[in-house]
């Protein structure tokens, strides 16, 4: 059993919440407990939970809110719902949205850990068969959007690679972790994507650009990051896309 977890437990009945705490603590996970909805929405921005235990009936809502939250920024984080009752629509729907596993009150504590552990082993198996494809059709999509911007623009192609190099030299000196790394490069290699959203007579004008087109040219930032930020993985890479204009003295863009 894998005692480095981190658990949130959102339930509003005193009694449950604190036996479930107990319980869970004495397994030896650790854990949070909140009594409402909003106060479940504040904590899952702060803390990475390995796990969301949580009770359908909220003061303030259902769980549901708390569930579409979670999974517009970790779609694969494991998320228990807690029925009063066997209620079939509600077990139906939470599976619908996303819930990984239900529990139905009462329950005996003893299955608590099992049911827990039993979320980590299905998303442990998942990841292990997805991640071989996942990674090559994600090498691939950037492959190909690196590709586009080449066919559309032979000089930003050049320019990007020579940016990842500074890049790849400035992590290394800042002694950034691999994956910190890795996504630092490839924001460089992709920063200009957006640029295949420009017109070709704005792109490839020699002159100085007139107010409209400098203001066009301005949008490849924020068409590039939305580009990116279609791929959940990309996400750190698109808020870098986005922000690769911006100056520390405020004058950039956008
Ligand atoms: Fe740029």
């Amino acid at each position: 059993m894998n005692k480095n977890k981190t658990i949130l437990l959102v339930e509003d009945e005193r009694i449950a919440f604190n036996t479930i705490l107990e319980t869970l603590e004495f397994f030896g996970y650790q854990c949070y407990g909140v009594e409402t909805l909003k106060e479940a929405l504040e904590i899952i921005k702060k803390v990475p939970f390995d796990l969301i235990l949580a009770d359908y009936m909220l003061p303030d809502g259902t769980c549901f809110e708390l569930l579409n939250a979670v999974k517009k920024f970790r779609f694969n984080l494991p998320f228990v719902v807690i029925t009063a009752a066997e209620n079939q629509k509600i077990i139906h729907e939470a599976m619908q949205k996303g819930a990984s596993d239900f529990l139905k009150k009462p329950f005996n504590l003893k299955n608590l850990p099992v049911i827990i552990e039993r979320n980590f082993e299905r998303l442990r198996i998942e990841q292990k068969r997805n991640s071989p494809q996942k990674a090559t059709v994600l090498f691939k999509t950037i492959k190909a959007l690196i590709a586009a911007l080449e066919a559309k623009d032979p000089y930003t192609s050049g320019h990007s690679l020579r940016v990842a190099r500074h890049a790849r030299m400035m992590a290394l000196a800042l002694d950034l972790s691999e994956e910190e790394q890795f996504t630092l490069e490839l924001a460089a290699i992709l920063h200009d994507i957006g640029k295949i959203g420009m017109p070709d007579h704005i792109l490839n004008k020699a002159s100085h650009l007139h107010e409209l087109e400098y203001r066009i040219a301005k949008e490849h930032p924020v068409v590039g990051s939305n580009i990116v930020g279609k791929i959940d993985e990309l996400k750190e890479v698109a808020a870098i896309i986005r922000h690769h204009h911006e100056r520390f003295d405020g004058k950039g863009y956008p």
